[in-house]
């Protein structure tokens, strides 16, 4: 610490600090900036008593204005439904046919069920509505259980081999791992891979593979392999595959079967919501 030079006449007062012969001055803060910060003091206890602010055990104070973000959403919410009551009315009653002719109401409905598809269908079909494996993709034209709009519709309402609608679509393919011998499972993928165009692993199996096909299979995916709505039973000829078409992924699916579940969405979406993804999905490119 170096000396601190003596007090001038007219110097400011300092606190008696000095660092290297620098003082402290102690100067006063000025009026404004205390009164300022006075002013947030007592603006921040009002706001604590009008607003949600202390928390509590298990909630928190709620504030003299009864203010809730919660309550506000609600509000907004139901201005809009109130708002589109009317227009949610005609769609719920409307034929469900003709629906796509009416544009207004064809065009609210593919906007409202592109949001009813984001909030709901997303986490399993994907955003974009391409699907993943075992969900499958919505944008083709490669239909489980129908592509038309009725066909759309009672998929959506009613869901899929789930326990909670009793007119949900279903059937069920057999886990073949209890019916067959191994090396029929392996013939009848080969055979499998063949018909969908692909190159079979072991080639010699595919006569014998028909055989079991024509006698195990061919009752739900039909003769060919193309398929049967009625059933659900995916088309086998079309390379397009909802488990995967490798020789692995076709055995585990022979062997132990898949069982798709999709829920049912009368007890969560209103008819008119049901209706409005249902146009949404028709119309994006595969619908019939
Ligand atoms: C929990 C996952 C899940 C959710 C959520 C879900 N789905 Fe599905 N969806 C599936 C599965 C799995 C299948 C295929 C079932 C099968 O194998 O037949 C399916 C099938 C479908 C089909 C039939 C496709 C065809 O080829 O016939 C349509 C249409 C469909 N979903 C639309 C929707 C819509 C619209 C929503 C939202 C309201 C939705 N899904 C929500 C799992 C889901
Ligand atoms: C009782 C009807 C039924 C019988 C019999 C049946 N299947 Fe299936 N199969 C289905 C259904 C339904 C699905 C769709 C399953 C799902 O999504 O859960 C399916 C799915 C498949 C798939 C998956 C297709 C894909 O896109 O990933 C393959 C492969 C398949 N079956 C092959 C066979 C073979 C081979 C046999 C004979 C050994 C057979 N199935 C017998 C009804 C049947």
């Amino acid at each position: 610490m170096s000396k601190v030079p003596p007090k001038q006449e007219g110097d400011p007062n300092t606190t008696g600090h000095s660092w290297d012969g620098i003082e402290e001055f102690d100067n006063p803060m000025p009026r404004w900036w205390l009164w300022t910060f006075y002013a947030t003091i007592v603006w921040g206890v009002l706001y604590t008593i009008a607003y949600p602010a202390w928390p509590l055990v298990s909630s928190a104070t709620s504030g003299l204005l009864g203010y809730s973000t919660r309550g506000e959403v609600a509000v907004e919410i139901a201005a809009v439904e109130e708002a589109n009551a009317a227009i949610n009315m005609r769609l719920a009653e409307a034929e469900l046919t003709e629906i796509s002719a009416d544009a207004e109401l064809n065009s609210y409905a593919v906007s409202s069920g592109a949001a009813v598809f984001r909030t709901w269908c997303a986490q399993c079909h994907g955003s974009g509505a391409a699907g993943f494996v075992g969900y499958p993709n919505l944008l083709d034209d490669d239909w489980l259980w129908g592509g038309d709009i009725e066909a759309i519709h009672a998929t959506i309402a009613h869901g899929i081999r789930n326990e909670d609608d009793p007119d949900a679509r279903y059937s069920e393919m057999p886990a073949f791992g209890e019916i067959l011998e191994p090396e029929e499972i392996a013939s009848v993928v080969n055979y499998v891979m063949d018909l969908s165009g692909g190159t079979p692993t072991d080639a010699s199996l595919v006569p014998a593979g028909a055989e079991v096909f024509a006698d195990n299979c061919s009752s739900c995916h039909g003769e060919n392999g193309l398929g049967d709505r009625e059933l659900g039973a995916p088309n086998l000829a079309d390379a397009i595959w909802l488990y995967g078409g490798d020789e692995e992924a076709l055995t585990e699916t022979v062997t132990y079967s898949r069982y798709g579940v999709m829920p049912p969405w009368t007890q969560r979406l209103t008819e008119a919501q049901i209706r409005a993804v249902a146009l949404y999905v028709h119309q994006l490119g595969g619908g019939e």
